[in-house]
């Protein structure tokens, strides 16, 4: 009989209130859900741009065991001269050739299954990356087929091309998932192949804020249209998360839940 795998998948991690909320929580969770693996993103975890070896760092001690990445990745430049020495780290498959790191890895879990973790960033309203859809192709080519588990965090603005990748990816992937927008989407599903899909896992961070940055600054952007600082809510952290089981020898996702641990 085959085994079923328990997969925690964090979205977006913002700055000193996400770091917080699951430094709290995410021990708990993995106990009571009997997580497996664990990933992350954590293009905002360093005051909600980019990260450093010391928040990367905290973030692999509680339990995460990838960290995928996005359009900040590089805003703490110091991430450049790590990002190649630490298999745990994945960036978009589709930036530039010239980018350090990878765009996806293979990791092994304590039961001794494999999961590969790809990672993608959108084209639409994005920066003018290379095309994810062929990079996702190329990305599966070179992973060998002994590795049934395949996790894609689509990082991308636009609904559409999130949900064009949920379909490019039906049945040769276990989860396609998005992150970047912040905010949770409530349209989670196993499709008929297997592959589970859910357009944004959501942030973990805090909830009063816009996107997880202080409303004050954020607003007068908008409203004034005059410069101003983005600054990363630093308290009240609350956790979204996915949790989805898979079939370790197919890779087949049979159950997909969303996560909610409120802010205390
Ligand atoms: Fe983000
Ligand atoms: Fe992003």
């Amino acid at each position: 009989m085959s085994e079923t795998l328990n997969v925690l998948v964090i979205g977006d991690i913002i700055g000193k209130a996400g770091r917080t909320a699951l430094a709290n929580h995410l021990p708990a969770l993995i106990d009571r859900h009997q997580v497996d693996f664990t990933v992350a993103n954590g293009e905002n975890l360093a005051h909600g741009f980019g990260l450093t070896k010391k928040v990367a760092d905290e973030m692999f001690k509680i339990g995460v065991d990838v960290l995928t990445n996005g359009n900040h990745c590089w805003d703490q430049r110091e991430f450049m001269s790590f990002i190649d020495q630490d298999d745990r780290y994945v960036r978009p498959m589709n930036f530039t050739t010239y980018a350090p790191g990878r765009g996806w890895t293979i990791k092994q879990t304590a039961s001794g299954h494999k999961i590969a973790v790809i990672n993608l960033i959108g084209q639409v309203f994005m920066g003018p990356w290379d095309c994810p859809f062929a990079a996702a192709d190329r990305a599966l080519k070179e992973i060998p087929e002994d590795v049934a588990i395949v996790l894609v965090d689509m990082h991308a603005e636009a609904t559409s091309e999130k949900m064009g990748m949920g379909w490019h990816l039906d049945g040769r992937a276990s989860f396609v998932y998005g992150t970047h927008t912040h905010v949770p989407t409530c349209d989670e599903t196993v499709h008929a192949s297997g592959t589970a899909y859910q357009t944004d896992v959501g942030m973990t961070a805090s909830y009063q804020s816009i996107i997880g940055m202080k409303v004050e600054g954020a607003l007068y952007r908008m409203v004034q249209r005059l410069p101003q600082r983005f600054e990363a809510v630093e308290k009240g952290g609350s956790i979204f998360a996915t949790l989805v089981s898979i079939d370790a020898l197919s890779g087949k996702a049979t159950s997909i839940e969303r996560i909610h641990v409120p802010a205390s």
